[in-house]
């Protein structure tokens, strides 16, 4: 048997840094998200008879570090079809082969939707039917934003236990981020390294955990209220204040380009000129402006001297697919 599943990656209003456990995968503080409609990932499973996983990414053979990834969360997997009457599910071992449409490594969040994805294909594959919470309590083993890609539109991933940590969908008001992309470069450091160096060496990173604890519950209470301009403003804050205690690192990292921080200063400037417009960034140069529906295609167009822009709106949970969309053809990955 085969099964395939999508997934699409998010975008942090409230930015997740820091881990509270490394192990289990939980952060220092919550964070909000909202799930896009573009650039999502479609990953197959299928259980094999080795005594070993396999991975096939973007139509090559993955890395032994893309692999390790996902087996880590395929021993979570095994370990929960054990705990759940399934004796023999620790010698099971699957086949993977995955699709992303996003820049992997640049910014645009592919571990998110690639491992939300992984979630959901690899426990309907094992015969298990795992609630929404569980399933992003699963992914958040492979990647922690990943947690929220489980997620459809905007997405609450709480801090705390393990039993505690998994997003929830919240609702919010109507919005469109455009992102704009200005490098397709892999990323020098990855946010899981850089979240350690953040915790081990900034001195502004205590103030940013207890900042976030504090920012969290008012951005849930702007999205309850329906009022865009406070959640825009406190998105904004907490994307440059996570990018000031990344840049107070010992080394210091930089993710942020010129051309990302005239991308920030533009959305200031077409605030000045009425249009509700706030900027957010990861970690890398890209920076995605966070707006209503209404002033979308103005914001995009007033950005796309700047990089590649691109629309999104609010995207639909994982999901497992019809089995026509599997990525394996008659033999290995199909090649299109
Ligand atoms: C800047 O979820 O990629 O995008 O949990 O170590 O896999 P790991 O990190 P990851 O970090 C995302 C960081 C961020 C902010 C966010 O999405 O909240």
């Amino acid at each position: 048997m085969t099964t395939t599943a999508r997934a699409y990656p998010n975008i942090a209003l409230i930015k997740y840094w820091g881990k509270a456990d490394e192990e289990l995968m939980l952060p220092a503080a919550g964070s909000l998200s909202m799930t896009l409609d573009i650039y999502p990932t479609v990953t197959s499973v299928r259980r094999n008879n080795n005594d070993a996983d396999t991975m096939i990414f973007n139509g090559r053979p993955a890395t032994d570090r893309e692999l390790a990834r996902a087996v880590r969360l395929l021993d979570v997997l095994r370990e929960i079809a054990t705990e759940r009457g399934l004796p023999q599910a620790g010698t099971w071992h699957v086949d993977i082969a995955t699709r992303n449409a996003a820049p992997t490594g640049a910014g645009m969040a592919s571990s998110a939707s690639g491992f939300a994805a992984l979630a959901v294909a690899a426990a309907a594959e094992f015969g298990l039917e795992l609630s929404p919470a569980e399933l992003s309590r699963l992914a958040r083993r492979g990647s922690g934003s990943a947690a929220r890609s489980i997620v459809g539109g905007v997405a609450l991933w709480h801090a705390g236990t393990d039993a505690q940590s998994y997003a929830e969908p919240v609702s919010a008001p109507e919005m469109r981020m455009i992102s704009v992309v200005v490098s397709r470069k892999h990323k020098k450091i990855t946010s899981r390294e850089a979240m350690r160096i953040t915790a081990a060496t900034s001195p502004y990173y205590a103030g940013w955990v207890e900042t976030t604890q504090e920012m969290l519950p008012a951005a849930v209470q702007a999205c309850a209220d329906g009022d865009f301009t406070r959640l825009g403003e406190l998105a904004e804050m907490s994307a440059l204040r996570m990018h000031a205690a990344i840049m107070a690192c010992e080394p210091p990292i930089h993710y942020l380009e010129p051309v990302s921080w005239e991308i920030i200063a533009l959305a200031g400037e077409l605030r000045e000129n009425g249009i509700p417009v706030y900027a957010t960034a990861d970690a890398g140069p890209n920076v995605v402006l966070i707006t209503t529906p209404t002033y979308a295609e103005e914001v995009a167009q007033a950005a796309q001297n700047l990089g590649t822009v691109s629309i999104s709106g609010p995207g639909p949970a994982a999901q497992v697919l019809p089995a026509s969309a599997s990525l394996f053809g008659g033999e290995g990955e199909k090649h299109e």
